[in-house]
C-alpha cells in the first residue's frame, strides 16, 4: 500500500499540484472495505477519510453493525478534496468531484481494491456506487441493502450517512439496511 500511495500523491502532485492526498485508511487485507465519496475540509486538515462530522456519523454506522474502525479499510472515489469558493464569504466549500479529477482517481480506486482484496465493498452514496460498478444507469434509491454480485466483487450499497441527515425520511430505511448488512457480516 505504501508503494502505491507513493505513487498516488506523485502523480496527484504533477497533476493537481500541492492538494493534500487523503489516502485509505486501516487494515490492510481487511474483509470490508467502506468506499465514499471525497474528503471534505476536516479529512483534508487531518489526512484521513471520514473524521470530524462524516468520522461521528460513521462511528453511530459501526456501532449498529458490530464493527470496529481497526477492522476495515475505508477511503474515498476521489482522494483530494473537491472544493470551490464560496461566492458569499470566499472561503473553500466542497463540491462534486469534477471529471478531471474522477478521470485521474477511478482507476487508482480499482487499484487499491484488487490491493486490498475485501471480501466485502461498502458503498456509501450514489457516487461510490456508479464508480464501484462503473455503471452510472445503478441508483442508490433502487438497490440499496442488497447484495450485488460484479465480476469478481460483493458489493453492498447503502445511503450515504450525510445524505440521510439531510433526508429524515431515510433514517428508518438507512437503519434497516445496516441491520441486514450486520446480518450478511
Ligand atoms: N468524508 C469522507 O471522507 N468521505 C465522504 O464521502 C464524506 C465525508
Amino acid at each position: 500500500m505504501n508503494d502505491f500511495n507513493k505513487r498516488m500523491e506523485e502523480e496527484s502532485r504533477k497533476k493537481f499540484g500541492d492538494r493534500p492526498v487523503v489516502f485509505g485508511d486501516g487494515r490492510l487485507n481487511a474483509e470490508i472495505m467502506l468506499i465514499g465519496e471525497a474528503p471534505g475540509g476536516e479529512e483534508e486538515k487531518q489526512g484521513r477519510p471520514f473524521v470530524g462530522k462524516a468520522g461521528k456519523n460513521l462511528d453511530e454506522f459501526l456501532e449498529i453493525v458490530g464493527l470496529d474502525r481497526g477492522d476495515i479499510y475505508i477511503s474515498n472515489v476521489c482522494k483530494l478534496r473537491p472544493f470551490k469558493l464560496s461566492p458569499k464569504t470566499g472561503k473553500p466549500i466542497n463540491r462534486a468531484p469534477n471529471r478531471e479529477e474522477l478521470d485521474f482517481f477511478v482507476p487508482l480506486l480499482h487499484e487499491e481494491i484488487k490491493i486490498v482484496r475485501p471480501k466485502l465493498i461498502v458503498t456509501l452514496g450514489n457516487f461510490a456506487l456508479n464508480y464501484v460498478l462503473m455503471d452510472k444507469s445503478v441508483t442508490i434509491g433502487q438497490c440499496h441493502g442488497q447484495l450485488i454480485e460484479r465480476d469478481d466483487m460483493k458489493i453492498f450499497p447503502l445511503y450515504h450517512p450525510a445524505s440521510v441527515i439531510y433526508d429524515r425520511a431515510k433514517g428508518p430505511v438507512y437503519i434497516e439496511d445496516l441491520h441486514r448488512l450486520k446480518e450478511i457480516l
